[in-house]
Order: C-alpha cells, then sequence, then structure tokens
C-alpha cells in the first residue's frame, strides 16, 4: 500500500492508495475513528457499483452505518441538496463522534466534505474518491463547498477529511472521456513542480490508458504527492497554492462562457495550459518546446486543443470575472520550462488577446 502523510500539524492525515482498498474501509477507519454511527453519501451510479464494498466493510467492523444516495450530477452541489443531506444525519441521530464517508467523484466529495464541516460546526469524514479527477485533486487539500447561482464553488471552506482512501479498482469502470479529464490535471502536476513526473507521463501513457494497476498507483501517488507538498506550505490558498490553477484561469472562462455544457472541466483546463503557454512565449518566458511536448501529450490523450467558435475578446472580458483576478489585475500561471511556472500579472490584454488569436484564425468561425 502507497501513502502520504499530508502534514497540516492537527489537521494532518494520510492519504492510501491501493488496488482493492475498498473492501479495508472498514478496518482502517477503525484505525482513526472509533467505530459508532458512520453514513456514507454517494450517487446512484457509484452506489450501483461499489456502496455494497464498503457498506460490507463498514458494518463487519461495528460501524452503525447508513447509506444516501443522490442523482450524479454537478447540479447536486447545492445547498438544496446540502439541505436534504443534514435532514439525513439528523435521522439517523450523527453527532461529532460519528464520521461521513464521500464515495464518489468530485461531486460528491466536495457536496459531502461542506455538509461535514457545517453540520454541528464540524464532523469527521473521510474521502473515499472514485474518479481519477477527484482521486489526484479534489480529495486532498480540504477545499469543500456547493455552487450558488452566482457562480461554481462560490459557498465553502477549508475542511480537511480524516483520511483519503484511493482505490485504483474503481478507474476500470470509469467512462474514458472521465479519465482523460482527470489525466489533464495529472499532467498539469508535471508542468507545475515536477518535470521528472512529466517525462514519466510520456513513457508511460499507454500503460496508464490501458489502466495498468501499477502505473495508475504510480500516477495518483505522484499527483497527491504533489498537491500535498503545495497545501502543506499554503493551506488556504494565501500565496504558493495558487499555481494549482494553471490552466484554470482561461480554463474556466471557457467553461462559463459555454455555460459549463460544451467542455468537460479537464478538456477546458487543457486548453487553458497551452494558450498560458502561448502567452508565456509572447512574454519571452518560455521557448516552444514547451508548447510542443504540452500538445503532443494531451493530443495523445485526445483532446482537441482549440476552443474553436467562441470570441477572444469574449474571453478576455471573461477573465477578469475570475474569483481569482486582484486589484483588476489578471493574474496568471505561466511557465517557464517543464516543471516550473510563475505567478505574473504582468501580462496585458494585448498579449492575451494575441496569444489567443495566433494560428488559431483557422478554426475561428
Ligand atoms: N475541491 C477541490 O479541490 C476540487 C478540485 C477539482 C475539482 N473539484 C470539483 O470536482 C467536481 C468534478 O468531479 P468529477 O470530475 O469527479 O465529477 P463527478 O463527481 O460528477 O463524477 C463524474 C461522473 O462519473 C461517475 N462516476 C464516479 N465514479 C465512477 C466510477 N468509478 N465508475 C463509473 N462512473 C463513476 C459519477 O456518477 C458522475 O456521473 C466539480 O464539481 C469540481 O468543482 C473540486
Ligand atoms: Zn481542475
Amino acid at each position: 500500500m502507497k501513502s502520504i502523510h499530508v502534514n497540516l500539524d492537527k489537521y494532518s492525515y494520510q492519504v492510501f492508495i491501493e488496488k482493492g482498498i475498498l473492501k479495508q474501509v472498514g478496518k482502517l477507519t477503525s484505525q482513526i475513528i472509533n467505530p459508532g454511527k458512520a453514513v456514507i453519501v454517494t450517487d446512484k451510479t457509484v452506489e450501483a457499483l461499489y456502496a455494497k464494498i464498503v457498506l460490507h466493510s463498514l458494518s463487519e467492523t461495528n460501524f452503525d452505518v447508513k447509506l444516501v444516495s443522490i442523482d450524479p450530477g454537478e447540479e447536486q452541489k447545492s445547498i438544496s441538496t446540502a439541505e436534504i443531506l443534514y435532514e439525513t444525519l439528523f435521522n439517523h441521530k450523527v453527532d461529532r463522534k460519528s464520521v461521513i464517508f464521500a464515495l464518489g467523484g468530485g461531486v460528491i466529495g466536495d457536496l459531502t466534505g461542506f455538509v461535514a464541516a457545517t453540520f454541528m460546526r464540524g464532523i469527521p469524514f473521510i474521502q473515499i474518491p472514485t474518479t481519477l479527477l477527484s482521486q489526484v485533486d479534489s480529495s486532498v487539500g480540504g477545499k469543500v463547498a456547493v455552487n450558488h447561482l452566482r457562480g461554481k464553488n462560490m459557498i465553502g471552506c477549508f475542511y480537511q477529511p480524516k483520511a483519503v482512501f484511493i482505490d485504483t479498482d474503481t478507474l476500470h469502470t470509469l467512462p474514458k472521456e472521465e479519465m482523460v479529464a482527470g489525466m489533464v490535471e495529472v499532467i498539469k502536476y508535471g508542468m507545475i513542480r515536477d518535470a521528472a513526473f512529466f517525462e514519466y507521463l510520456e513513457k508511460h501513457l499507454p500503460e496508464i490508458l490501458e489502466l495498468d494497476d501499477t502505473t495508475l498507483e504510480e500516477i495518483i501517488y505522484n499527483s497527491c504527492w504533489n498537491k500535498a507538498q503545495i497545501v502543506e506550505i499554503d493551506e488556504k490558498e494565501e500565496g504558493i497554492r495558487a499555481i494549482l490553477n494553471y490552466g484554470h484561469t482561461i480554463g474556466h472562462a471557457l467553461e462559463a462562457l459555454t455555460s459549463y455544457k460544451k467542455y468537460r472541466h479537464g478538456e477546458a483546463v487543457a486548453i487553458g495550459m497551452i494558450y498560458a503557454t502561448k502567452i508565456a512565449i509572447a512574454m519571452n518566458l518560455t521557448d516552444d518546446t514547451v508548447l510542443k511536448r504540452q500538445e503532443t501529450l494531451l493530443n495523445r490523450l485526445g483532446l482537441s486543443l482549440s476552443y474553436n467558435t467562441l470570441n477572444p475578446h469574449d474571453i478576455v472580458r471573461t477573465l477578469y470575472q475570475d474569483k481569482k483576478t486582484i486589484g483588476g489585475k489578471l493574474r496568471l500561471v505561466l511557465p517557464t520550462k517543464i516543471g516550473n511556472v510563475i505567478v505574473s500579472d504582468k501580462s496585458d490584454d494585448k498579449i492575451v488577446l494575441n496569444s489567443l488569436t495566433s494560428d488559431t484564425v483557422s478554426i475561428l468561425n
């Protein structure tokens, strides 16, 4: 079993990664929390695939467990679904000694974490992420939230889990597009701080796409390790944690402009990474090889790296609405080489606009 210690003083926790770990959830949890009341929150798709294994494991270790399952989908990340979950917690007589499990993708993780953070001012929760994106990103680091009509993730807080259990077996049922979307975040870690990992991904992409368990374990471990290193230094995103937003500022603009319907998050981030690199080249921060290596790797995932049909002026305007804009200045995470990025507010609209239109003329309508 691979494990990572996320060191946040009294909020520290372990991330465990192992094929088949779902069967050990009860045993591993009982080493951290005394068996008592437990609630598993999941969605209907994940319930059908994995709830039984986790339920069984928890019952076997004397947890009094209740399962609650909601419809899948981003719309469920809402205050109204949170209220339904609070009701379940009250009915099951959950208290601050109980534990609540998030079994599913990032939607379940963010929503359940938010409910755990707010119910009775905070009860213990454990992440059991089942999508690649949630295994390498959302389950580690303690950002929990629900969406608001005014914007995604606008109502939330930082609330760390007590543990994260990652089972590579769950990736075998994940739709290919979800796997690809998660891979973009994996590649992001290579780009922002780990050149050797980027090279590893270039070399081992075929095994990853064939879902070779040892390779999957390796990439999840490296991703979580890199994220943990950043979160340990800057838990509340007051500084360096911003580099995790590489590709995300432009990515979010593309998602917002298309009402979150056209692109999967990972697809938008991939395009965002490419244009952030074009901006960095225009500012003489980096060179063409950095662009080519990313394009090649992302293309091998089958991703389209252009944002066709959107108006670059609209993209720039939307960039300013990002909640990470500070003092009206654009702050972009820009690569200097594979494995290093800087946070810069030195780009201006002209550079951004030029980069957004460079060699995309043929695909712009
Ligand atoms: N908290 C953070 O730091 C953070 C970071 C990144 C993303 N997020 C959030 O994560 C969410 C996206 O997460 P996601 O991409 O995991 O999406 P998701 O939770 O919607 O899951 C995607 C789909 O896959 C299905 N699914 C889950 N596991 C499966 C499995 N093993 N086999 C088959 N199907 C499975 C789900 O039912 C769902 O339909 C967004 O809301 C985003 O804001 C949060
Ligand atoms: Zn992301």
